[in-house]
């Protein structure tokens, strides 16, 4: 089987997908003598963005905090039962969404197109039809499409960690008006998405193992 150069590329610490899938905890200790680069952090972050969007608007942001001091200006606007994840991860990923993505969305298909990848007409067809939706978009549909977005990378990131040898925790319990400007963003373009605390776990402690609903119970076919 052809692999694609996309996946021949990759060198995944964990290439065990089941693992990296179903062994996956959310681990809230972590061993704080362990460091991750910022070009690994870097690196987990643009796999990540490997995700699909809603456009292909691509409405995430992302503020690593990995040093003492963006980790207190962090804990200004997080919930305490969040700072073990914190103080303990190497690093925490905030993802934003950016309600303003849209206005860079013409530059992104344009280089779609000249990198030959879909016909004038494609190119046409698509801008006509999201352009407009997106400019005439109300803040609550742009809000949640930004949220939406930032979340399906997110998981991603969960899983990328994994796969690089790494625990992680989603959180996001902070204050949801003081955490932008907390990780240096703008209110007014960014929307909270969640925060994702990366290491390796501490040993020692325990890691809470969750169950799940059955989701047949969850499930309707129409
Ligand atoms: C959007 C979101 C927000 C969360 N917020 C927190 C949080 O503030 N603190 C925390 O310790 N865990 C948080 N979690 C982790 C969940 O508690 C955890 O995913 C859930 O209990 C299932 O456990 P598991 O991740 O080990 O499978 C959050 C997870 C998600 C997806």
């Amino acid at each position: 089987m052809m692999m694609s150069e996309a996946t021949e590329t990759k060198k995944l610490v964990n290439n065990d997908f089941s693992n990296v899938m179903f062994d996956r905890h959310s681990v809230r200790n972590f061993d704080p003598s362990v460091k991750i680069s910022r070009d690994e952090l870097q690196k987990m972050i643009s796999e990540a963005t490997s995700a699909p969007s809603a456009c292909n608007l691509q409405s995430w942001h992302f503020v690593v905090i990995d040093t003492p001091e963006a980790k207190e200006k962090l804990k200004s606007a997080a919930m305490k039962f969040n700072y073990p994840q914190i103080d303990s991860s190497s690093a925490i990923i905030f993802i934003a969404g950016d309600t303003q993505s849209h206005e860079v969305y013409r530059d992104v298909w344009t280089k779609v197109y000249k990198d030959s990848k879909i016909d004038k007409a494609r190119l046409d067809q698509i801008l006509g039809t999201f352009l407009p939706l997106y400019e005439n978009a109300s803040r609550d549909f742009l809000t949640l499409d930004a949220t939406i977005d930032g979340s399906v990378v997110g998981m991603q990131l969960l899983l990328i960690a994994r796969a690089h040898g790494y625990d992680a925790n989603a959180w996001s319990g902070y204050d949801f008006e003081k955490i932008i400007p907390a990780v240096g963003l703008d209110p007014k373009r960014f929307v909270p998405v969640m925060a994702v605390a990366v290491g390796k776990a501490d040993k020692s402690k325990d890691i809470l193992h969750t169950d799940r609903y059955d989701a047949k119970t969850l499930t309707d076919f129409l």
